[in-house]
């Protein structure tokens, strides 16, 4: 399977669009509304609908920026949500993008991507972490490893723990307990750096 621009371009067009929950959800909800420093720079990478950029940006950090190579779901949500800094919008391959964060919140773009290229999702995103920079959010746990029954493509604790360890040192990795009620039980919350 080839999950290039089109691939994603076709699931767009068709509405094909099972992970847009339509709203923010509520792990990153409640890690947004936890964080006091308002100048922090935030990346949602694989953002489509933006729900969590829209969210993050109401609530006054005006240094948040998403990335999806879609450009029907990035025009979408430039039609949903004009005031958003144009600026802060790429429309590009996430592996191109060259941008430094203080944070990057994980929320289905790494289970979106076939499984060979977990270790260069994971090493470019720790290049585009600031110093101190934190990579956070939600994995999706009890799916079967495979690089043909996805996307999604899953994992489990064990191994997700020895993946991100090889890239990050990890702050917490478990259980997520406030998933929003369709994806709970399925998911975990991590935060790494
Ligand atoms: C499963 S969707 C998740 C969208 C969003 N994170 C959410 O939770 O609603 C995966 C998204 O990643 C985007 N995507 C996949 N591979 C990408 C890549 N290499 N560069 C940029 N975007 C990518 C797709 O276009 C799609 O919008």
């Amino acid at each position: 399977m080839n999950l290039d621009k089109d691939y994603w371009e076709n699931r767009y067009v068709e509405g094909t669009t099972g992970w847009d929950t339509g709203y923010i959800t509520r792990p990153i909800k409640e890690y947004i509304d936890q964080l006091e420093d308002k100048s922090l720079s935030i990346l949602t990478p694989g953002s489509g609908p933006s729900h969590e950029a829209e969210y993050i940006h109401q609530q006054g950090f005006e240094n948040i920026h998403i990335i999806d190579m879609s450009e029907l779901a990035m025009d979408t949500f430039k039609k949903r949500y004009p005031t958003f800094p144009e600026s802060q919008i790429h429309v590009q391959d996430l592996f191109e993008h060259t941008g430094k964060y203080d944070i990057i919140i994980e929320q289905t773009c790494f289970c979106a991507l076939e499984p060979h290229l977990r270790n260069q999702y994971l090493n470019h995103i720790k290049s585009m972490l600031n110093l101190n920079g934190k990579y956070v959010g939600l994995l999706f746990q009890h799916m079967e490893l495979s690089d043909t029954d996805g996307p999604p493509f899953g994992g489990d604790l064990s191994y997700y723990l020895e993946l991100f360890g090889n890239h990050f040192e990890i702050k917490t990795m478990e259980d997520c307990y406030n998933s929003i009620d369709p994806r709970a039980g399925n998911e975990l919350w991590f935060s790494v750096g």
